[in-house]
């Protein structure tokens, strides 16, 4: 594909070289003089691509990026663009109290006011840890120019006495060792750390692993790039690949909104079943339609992509890691499948300038112990199951981590296959869990569901991961590793547990689990997608009316902004008022 600019004018031209204003033009030109660019270039016709940075000290999991950033500049040159690197407020998943998720929004309304008010033509994402990529693709889809991602890959495989330790999964498992006391502290460090063995992202198929295979699936990323471990000198050749591609995107006026089409979506939710992908990928994947302005809804996940069996043998639901991943054929290689099995949009564009059918030809699994064929998976039916009930509208369960344990201790009662009926423990957040787990009073036992309320979007704020909720010591010590657990926040994406999560409306706003009480009935039934509270109507109704919603507590503004603003899990968590501005590149801004 040539030049194919004809004679459209860049937005940058509008700061830099804007004949009618050259008093403004001398201003915004010159500081840019004073380091790095000669006015030469930047008057020259040229793209200026932006370089959006997520990667920091404070970033670890993108800090890959910083060691990037020289080969995706240099693929900016030699396509004929002029790289401008800016920074993107850090999204450490593992860093930011109270929770990263409450700083997605705050990176995409920063993205998206960089991109609008400076002399940008397209960008280059950067992402990888978990909120970094739905934060760059909604800012990105707000803005629509042209824009690519580039993940900085996972970690390597991190290893353990013989035995691979993934990111986050690790952890669930070492923990509750440790509470049955078969560890000790230093051991359980050492296990957790053995996990991280190099730069990159989580080597699980956790958030971060799911985001970026959802970014490739949507038709947002270059075909491969996802699975590419961060240290493999691939990852290199992507970055500059990446970099070279965007400027070709610019002349032809590629945008996020050719590319960002329901059929793009219904793509990424199939493939995320096929990954056995994160619970987290819902509301992102909903928080980026909605600021591309495509229809979809929570229920889609379970219409779409329910029947979709598991193909990749990849930890938290399967066994491997990002290595065997990538080696095996990494996204490409799962989509191929997906595409001869006749599952995908093949005509949707992608930022390749071609289609996701025509990436993919050539493209097949490399090792059918990693990636399985369609017509033998590890499981059949691998996606979301999406429940309603008088508890929420929506929560979702992830199939593919239900155990066969799991299944016949709680779901295989014979002629009730998928239900189950027990008591509730309702805890008011992740304090009184752990305050409370182990009181002998609550008598939790195998016929007892876990229930955690107040860490939604606004209540938290920013929706908390613990719903994976532990079993007190004295179960785990009868060989009971999960315990059914339900809530409004949602759980990490590396966790093996499959719990009911992501409930909407959530406890402090509303939402049925809002008048839950500890002791009662309740009853979950997969068959009929429902999960309620066995309480009498007219008791129900009478809780609701005593009902006083909890005083918040805001320990930042940009907290209560939050509240004042977001929405709920099933429609993404967005800040709402910021779904009505699309396509923003069409105004200018002021001078
Ligand atoms: Fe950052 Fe998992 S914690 S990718
Ligand atoms: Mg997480």
């Amino acid at each position: 594909m040539g030049n194919t600019r004809a004679n459209r004018r860049f937005r940058s031209q509008e700061w830099f070289d804007n004949p009618n204003n050259p008093g403004m033009t001398a201003l915004y030109i010159e500081r840019y003089l004073n380091q790095q660019f000669t006015r030469e270039e930047l008057q020259s016709e040229r793209p200026i691509i932006g370089i959006a940075q997520t990667g920091s000290d404070l970033a670890p999991c993108n800090k890959i990026h910083v060691f990037l950033m020289d080969r995706i500049k240099a693929g900016i040159r030699d396509g004929g663009g002029i790289p401008m690197e800016f920074p993107v407020h850090p999204i450490q998943e593992t860093g930011k109290r109270p929770t990263a998720a409450l700083d997605r929004n705050l990176a995409y309304l920063g993205l998206v006011e960089v991109l609008h008010g400076y002399p940008l033509d397209g960008v280059v994402l950067t992402t990888g840890c978990d909120k970094t990529t739905p934060a760059m693709l909604m800012g990105a889809a707000t803005m629509d120019i042209p824009a690519i991602t580039l993940n900085g890959g996972p970690m390597l495989d991190g290893w353990w006495q013989g035995k691979r330790a993934g990111s986050g999964t690790v952890v669930w498992e070492s923990r509750r060792l440790l509470s049955e006391g078969k560890i000790d502290y230093e051991e359980f460090m050492s296990r957790v750390c053995a996990s991280a063995p190099s730069l990159g992202h989580c080597n699980t198929m956790g958030t971060a692993s799911t985001m970026n295979a959802m970014a490739e699936a949507l038709g947002m990323s270059l075909t491969g790039c996802s699975a590419i471990p961060a240290p493999f000198r691939e990852r290199m050749n992507m970055a500059y690949e990446t970099g070279k591609r965007i400027v070709q995107m610019v002349l032809d006026d590629l945008k996020p909104s050719d590319i960002l089409t329901r059929e793009a979506f219904e793509n990424a939710i199939i493939v995320n079943s096929a990954i056995g992908g994160s619970t987290n990928a819902p509301p992102h994947l909903q928080a980026i339609a909605r600021h591309a302005g495509v229809e979809l809804d929570v229920t889609d996940w379970q219409k779409v992509g329910y029947d979709v069996p598991l193909l990749l043998n990849m930890q938290p639901a399967g066994e491997f890691l990002g290595e065997s991943f990538f080696r095996a054929g990494g996204v490409p290689a799962i989509m191929a499948e997906l595409k001869k099995a006749g599952r995908l949009h093949e005509g949707a564009m992608t930022v390749t300038g071609r289609t996701m059918g025509e990436n993919l030809e050539g493209q097949a699994s490399q090792d059918h112990q990693v990636i399985r064929p369609y017509d033998d998976p590890l499981r059949e039916k691998a996606g979301f199951i999406v429940l309603s009930g008088n508890l929420f509208d929506s929560a979702l369960m992830k199939t593919s981590v239900i155990s066969k344990d799991f299944y016949q201790r709680f779901l295989s009662r014979p002629g009730q296959e998928g239900v189950h009926e027990a008591r509730a423990i309702v805890f008011e957040g992740p304090e009184d869990y752990h305050d409370r787990i182990n009181d002998a009073a609550l008598g939790i036992d195998e016929n007892c569901i876990l229930f955690i309320r107040n860490v939604g979007c606004v209540g938290y704020p920013g929706s908390a991961e613990v719903v994976n909720m532990q079993p007190p010591d004295a179960v785990l010590r009868q060989g009971i590793d999960h315990l059914p657990t339900v809530g409004d926040g949602r759980q990490s994406g590396t966790s093996e547990s499959p719990s009911i999560l992501n409930a909407s409306p959530e406890s402090v706003v509303g939402g049925g689990l809002a008048y839950l009480q500890t002791g009662d009935r309740v009853r979950l039934d997969l068959n009929a997608g429902r999960m309620d509270a066995l309480v009498e109507p007219a008791e129900w109704q009478a809780r609701k009316e005593a009902w006083v919603p909890p005083v918040l507590e805001n320990q930042t503004p940009w907290e209560e902004i939050y509240r004042q603003n977001v929405g709920q899990l099933a429609q993404g968590g967005c800040l709402e008022l910021a779904t009505a501005y699309q396509k923003v590149r069409e105004t200018l801004p002021r001078d």
